[in-house]
């Protein structure tokens, strides 16, 4: 099994790169010197390649012998194996290959977008200023997270080898190249139309981190935030879209060096927006490569979900500056110290930067996402084993981002912020320039707390699930007792019996006095004494912990009462999700939860609505045709009251949220509801808003074209192609994209499902698109016979990570039928999708199918009320 992993006799201290990209041909070459140190003497080095071609192998010592070696290259371990003709000495060595490959076309390793022709009016002088050689039409961009430094030069690719880059870059005298750090030389080379540019040498760093990008390319003037200059970039013609994010990035850089109280890492910090990028964005020191929706924007006509996106992402990534880049993880089985820190520093960030958008209330949405997965018999760990590259990928989800946020969360609710701050400024300053195992941030928070952090954690880190915590009340109300076992929607899962450490806070009444209180629950049940008989109780006071409540029946019969008066918002989320899921593992029946849903008409908080919103959606999924329309009565019933309250434009007094609400729930009632009257205003308002932009608030403008692609046909898809090829800003190109998804029209549906493969939508969106197929009602069969024709083309043309998340798209092909079909091409073609993604999706699948069986009759009997 370690055949993939490097030895330790070999290790490197300095890279000396030079490359040199040819992108009109897509190839490019390149030379190295790297200084190593061996361990031990030895006659061959193994390091890691993919890819590549390796043509001149040189070693040289310190008194200036030069050895000649030779490489032979596995490909299905991605390694080199340099052998030399004698036994080399212990000590330092330089070693230099030169090499040369490709500008690959699946969006990792060095590779090459294409950008787009602007056509809009708006933008007609950037189209002037793109020049027409082709080369000034290509970006050539890195993307080495997680294992393809190896694509674009011979290295020791595991984050534990960590040394100092000195990158410089062969490029055509037209052309702009970045890297990690500042340019410190630039020249032309001579007999040649070609400069080179020298960059700094960097910190030292993991592999992963490295980065260069290469083409016409436009910066915003620097801002500087204690003297590290702060810019933008992007194709030509779009920096009028970067001011928002570098607003947040500027924000960012210096919020977290107060809070880690250590300085920036890098010596300038560039935030780079690159046409085709397979994530959202990456961390790579000093130079942060990011997808354009995730990083440029247009303030005025965007939702507010987009704009917190953009904040969320910048701020992740200037997070990873310090977790991840100056201090990295051993190995990619502890891939959360980078991520779910960075998660969790994202949010303290945005919520520092803007309060008033209640970023920690959603995270409540994130940490359900994390709950739902986590609650899978095929779960996993959130420290979890890694041993090939495939599974190292698989590693970046839900459960290691969100599950592992919401954990760090809760543990900084329970110690205390400023205690928890206090750790994590330890932990940095041990382990900066290096790298961390779990193990030594348990020591630095504990240092910090005088707290058995291991014992406390190592429930929530080292195993997979999480707990349902039962509260009853005993004697008359004067005792509770809470008692606590794994929640999981099937059975079958492996240690059902494992104890957690449960941080609870809860809130009582009691004798009509409200107190706060707190319990650490590690054993099964523990009963506690009141002062006097209890009134209610709302347990996960705050909605911090990450675990699921179950009420006992009297007690949950006081909070559905009067939600609006005992519950907040988040914990009015968390009531709805809880009973949900709980209807999904078979414990509660679904018409208890249906009955829960109508007391929420006059809610008002976006994210209870999100939660209500998923769970009708879901029943869509599972609901025979012919009981839909009952379904779309029951869905207005319960936003009628709702969205006749909020119309149609904001009130010049309005929140950023209410506006989100409003959107979300016309969309809703224009395609769950089907409602006829909003998607009459719909036609009506988006006519406006053609001639007049500023007709319709820009939250609601997204569900318009949402709205008019479920009720619309062949001009409205006309119309909305062409719009998502002329697009203004990369949010409107992905409205626009997204919609020709939501026709319902069969012929219509097609056409979307042929551009995922023919070229027009580019490799980095076509997954999503045809994961929002398989996800419709009106195209599923047709999305996953698609899928089915076209699987090994789709494999070969989409990035890995993007065929990936298509795949969770299956979780909607929610009939006996489908699901058998499902199962059955998957196992035929023996795909594994890494680590344990595939099983995960089936297990959702399942749970649906189940949920179907179990209660179609309940839901049809409580539908006959809306005949
Ligand atoms: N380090 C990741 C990028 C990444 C993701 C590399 C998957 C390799 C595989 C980056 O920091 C990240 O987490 N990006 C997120 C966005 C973020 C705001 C959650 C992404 O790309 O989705
Ligand atoms: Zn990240």
């Amino acid at each position: 099994m370690h055949s993939y992993r490097l030895p330790w006799s070999v290790v490197p201290s300095r890279y000396e790169i030079r490359i040199e990209p040819d992108l009109p041909s897509g190839n490019f070459t390149g030379a190295e010197t790297v200084e190593v140190t061996l361990q031990e003497p030895v006659s061959e080095i193994v390091l890691n390649a993919a890819e590549l071609q390796i043509h001149q192998v040189t070693i040289q010592d310190d008194r200036g012998g030069v050895l000649p070696g030779t490489a032979t290259l596995d490909e299905k371990t991605e390694r080199a194996r340099l052998r030399f003709p004698q036994t080399l000495r212990q000590g330092a060595w330089r070693l230099s290959l030169t090499f040369s490959g490709i500008l690959d076309g699946k969006l990792r390793g060095f590779y090459r977008s294409k950008v787009k022709p602007l056509r809009s009016q708006v933008l007609a002088e950037a189209i002037a200023a793109v020049g027409d050689r082709e080369e000034e039409t290509l970006v050539a961009v890195t993307q080495f997270e997680a294992t393809d430094a190896r694509r674009a030069f011979p290295c020791w690719d595991e984050p534990a080898f960590k040394a100092v880059f000195q990158v410089t870059l062969v490029i055509p005298v037209g052309l702009t190249a970045i890297s990690n750090t500042s340019v410190v030389g630039e020249g032309l080379v001579p007999g040649t139309r070609k400069k080179e540019i020298r960059f700094a040498p960097t910190i030292k760093m993991s592999t992963y981190l490295v980065a260069f990008i290469v083409g016409r390319l436009e910066a915003t003037e620097a801002m500087s935030v204690n003297g590290t200059p702060v810019r933008i970039w992007c194709v030509p013609g779009k920096t009028h879209l970067a001011k928002f994010a570098q607003e947040v990035a500027v924000f960012s850089l210096r919020f977290f060096q107060d809070y880690y109280e250590i300085p920036y890492p890098g010596d300038k910090l560039d935030l780079i927006a690159i046409p085709d990028f397979a994530f959202g964005a990456m961390e790579n020191l000093g130079a942060i490569t990011f997808r354009e929706t995730a990083l440029l924007v247009d303030e005025r006509a965007a939702t507010h979900t987009e704009l917190v996106r953009v904040a969320d992402v910048v701020a992740h990534e200037i997070a990873h500056m310090w977790f991840g880049d100056l201090v990295t993880m051993a190995w990619w089985n502890g891939l959360w110290l980078n991520e779910a820190f960075a998660t969790f520093m994202e949010m303290v960030a945005v919520d520092a930067w803007k309060p008033a958008w209640e970023r920690w209330a959603t995270f409540g949405v994130s940490r359900a996402a994390a709950l739902e997965v986590d609650g899978l018999a095929s779960s996993r760990a959130v420290e979890f084993d890694v041993v090939a590259p495939k599974d190292a990928e698989a590693m970046f989800d839900v459960l290691t981002y969100e599950k592992g946020g919401a954990v760090l969360r809760m543990l900084e609710q329970y110690l205390g912020p400023t205690v928890f701050r206090d750790g994590v400024q330890r932990y940095l300053a041990d382990h900066q320039f290096a790298t961390a195992e779990t193990s030594d941030l348990w020591r630095a928070l504990g240092e910090a707390s005088n707290l058995p952090i291991p014992a406390i954690m190592e429930g929530w880190i080292f195993r997979p699930g999480y707990p349902i915590v039962t509260v009853r009340s005993d004697d008359q109300g004067r005792t509770l007792r809470f008692s606590q076992r794994r929640f999981t929607y099937l059975d079958g899962a492996a240690d059902a019996s494992h104890l957690w450490q449960i941080p609870i806070n809860f809130r009582v009444r009691v004798n009509g006095e409200i107190r706060s209180m707190r319990l650490l629950l590690s054993s099964t049940e523990e009963r506690m004494a009141l002062p006097g008989q209890i009134d209610w109780i709302v347990v996960n006071e705050g909605g911090h912990g990450f675990y699921r409540v179950c009420y006992a029946a009297d007690l949950l019969e006081k909070l559905v009462e009067a939600p609006f008066d005992i519950l907040s918002p988040i914990e009015r989320f968390n009531l709805v999700n809880d009973v949900w899921a709980s209807t999904l593992a078979g414990l509660s029946p679904l018409g208890e939860y249906l009955e829960l849903t109508a007391r929420f008409r006059g809610e008002t908080d976006r994210n209870v609505w999100t939660a209500l919103l998923a769970s009708f959606a879901y029943l869509n999924c599972i609901i025979p045709p012919s009981h839909r329309p009952l379904l779309e009565a029951l869905v207005r019933d319960r936003l009628g009251p709702a969205v006749s309250r909020l119309g149609w434009a904001p009130l010049a007094s309005e929140s950023e949220l209410v506006r989100q609400l409003r959107g979300e729930l016309l969309l809703a009632m224009g395609t769950l509801g089907d409602d006829a009257a909003v998607q009459a205003g719909a036609r009506d308002l988006y006519a406006s808003y053609r001639h007049d932009p500023s007709a319709a608030d820009p939250d609601v403008v997204a569900a318009l074209i949402a709205v008019l692609a479920h009720s619309g046909g062949e001009a409205e898809y006309a119309q909305f192609l062409e719009k998502f090829r002329m697009a203004q800003t990369p949010q409107e190109e992905k409205r626009y994209l997204h919609s020709l998804a939501g026709f319902r029209d069969q012929g219509l549906l097609q056409r979307t499902l042929d551009l995922t493969i023919n070229g027009e939508v580019r490799t980095q969106d076509a997954p999503y698109l045809v994961r929002s197929l398989l996800m419709s009602v009106a195209g599923r069969e047709q999305a996953w016979r698609f899928l089915k024709q076209n699987w090994e083309r789709m494999e070969r043309q989409y990035p890995q990570g993007g065929l990936r998340r298509m795949c969770e798209g299956i979780t909607g092909l929610a009939t006996p039928a489908l699901e058998a079909d499902v199962r059955g091409f998957f196992s035929s073609k023996s795909i594994s999708l890494g680590g344990k993604t595939l099983e995960q999706y089936l297990e959702q699948l399942r749970i649906a199918v189940a949920l179907q069986e179990r209660e179609s009759a309940a839901l049809a009997t409580y539908l006959a009320r809306f005949e």
